[in-house]
């Protein structure tokens, strides 16, 4: 039942104000400026004791470790990094005592997931889950992790359950920073920030038909570029991959810092570049960026925290704290996703060559 929508995409890109809510519920201690995991199953000194995190996943839930790996980083300060894991199971992996090692995944069942979780498990790693679907196969075989809570998933491209493995992946890192080194007060401030996140969600889902009038300028490009910084990078990669799925115009992400060390060469008219900017430390950085291809004649889209300048269009995304900045800053890139393969007649909840979950190698 699509209650009204058009698609399955719509309709989860819809919910996401209520599912980020059921994320949250239950699970922040005030008292302690804290959250509480009652699934995770690692006690505070095991917490304190994890020297690396490494998260693996694939597609979206690699794009969302490699947020939440930045996180677990920022707030908890424990070296952390996210890898395709298939990729990771394939390089044969130096497996370290000390390292945590944590698997994502909305289905639960994706194979090139499992069959690493099987491997580190084998080696005597320790291995959490985020993953969406209770008493699947990957939650079934890790030693606890944060169920995502982002209700049943049905379009094949994922979007609710992205954002909310984003947000369960800021409650982790929360809960690791107040056992580490996170004072109260951050505490205190990123929780104010994840209660914020519903409203503000909803907020951005009603500027949706200029989000729409957008798309139809854009559906006609062969070729899209997607940039960002440290925490847009990942914004960057998804909106990208997002893009490619369901629209099937060829799309590139980058680090804005590598423009210069090649992609520039591609910069024209006919290209159009997508640019995350958030309002944080590296603001200037970007907007030096959006000039460099302003100066190639490049057509920008920038989704930002303000108006910018150099920008043909600016998507402007309510403020939240900055470690909360890339939850928010994908959404409008969703509804941009899903436009532009309207308005080219795609068949949105089924794209080509592509199933919901990949249960083979
Ligand atoms: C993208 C998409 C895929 C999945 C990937 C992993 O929109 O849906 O990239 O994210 O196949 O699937 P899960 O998260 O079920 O392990």
């Amino acid at each position: 039942d699509m209650g009204g929508h058009d698609t399955y995409m719509h309709k989860e890109i819809s919910e996401q104000p209520d599912a980020v809510d059921r994320v949250l519920r239950g699970r922040i201690d005030d008292r302690f400026s804290t959250v509480h995991l009652g699934g995770l199953n690692l006690d505070p000194r095991e917490a304190r004791s994890v020297r690396r995190i490494k998260i693996l996943g694939c597609g979206t839930s690699y794009h969302a470790g490699q947020i939440g790996a930045q996180m677990i980083e920022e707030l908890a300060r424990i070296p952390s990094d996210a890898e395709p894991a298939s990729e990771f199971r394939y390089r044969n992996p130096v497996v370290d005592p000390d390292t945590l090692y944590i698997a994502v995944s909305q289905s639960g069942e994706t194979y090139d997931v499992l069959a690493a979780v099987q491997e580190l498990k084998r080696k005597g790693a320790r291995v959490l889950g985020v993953v969406n679907v209770v008493g699947s196969a990957i939650a079934r075989e890790t030693d606890g992790g944060v169920y995502v809570h982002a209700g049943p998933e049905v379009c094949v491209v994922s979007t609710k359950c992205f954002t909310n493995t984003v947000v369960a992946f800021a409650l982790l890192a929360l809960h690791l920073g107040r056992i580490r080194d996170l004072s109260v007060a951050d505490g205190k401030r990123i929780i104010a920030g994840l209660r914020k996140l519903p409203a503000q969600i909803a907020e951005m889902l009603e500027g949706e038909a200029e989000i729409e009038k957008l798309a139809a300028e854009y559906a006609g490009a062969k070729s899209m570029m997607f940039i960002g910084r440290v925490r847009g990078y990942p914004v960057a990669r998804e909106a990208s991959l997002k893009l490619k799925e369901i629209s099937y115009i060829h799309a590139e992400a980058y680090p804005a810092s590598e423009l210069k060390h090649g992609p520039l060469a591609l910069i024209e008219p006919a290209l159009p570049t997508v640019a995350i900017v958030p309002d944080d430390d590296l603001l200037d950085k970007n907007r030096a960026a959006l000039e460099e291809i302003k100066a190639r004649s490049g057509r920008i889209l920038a989704v930002a925290h303000q108006v910018q300048e150099k920008a043909d269009h600016t998507i402007v995304v309510p403020k939240n704290e900055v470690e909360l900045d890339p939850i928010l800053m994908g959404i409008p890139l969703q509804l941009f996703a899903y436009h532009t393969a309207k308005a080219m007649g795609r068949d949105i909840d089924k794209p080509r060559n592509l199933a919901k979950s990949v249960t083979v190698e």
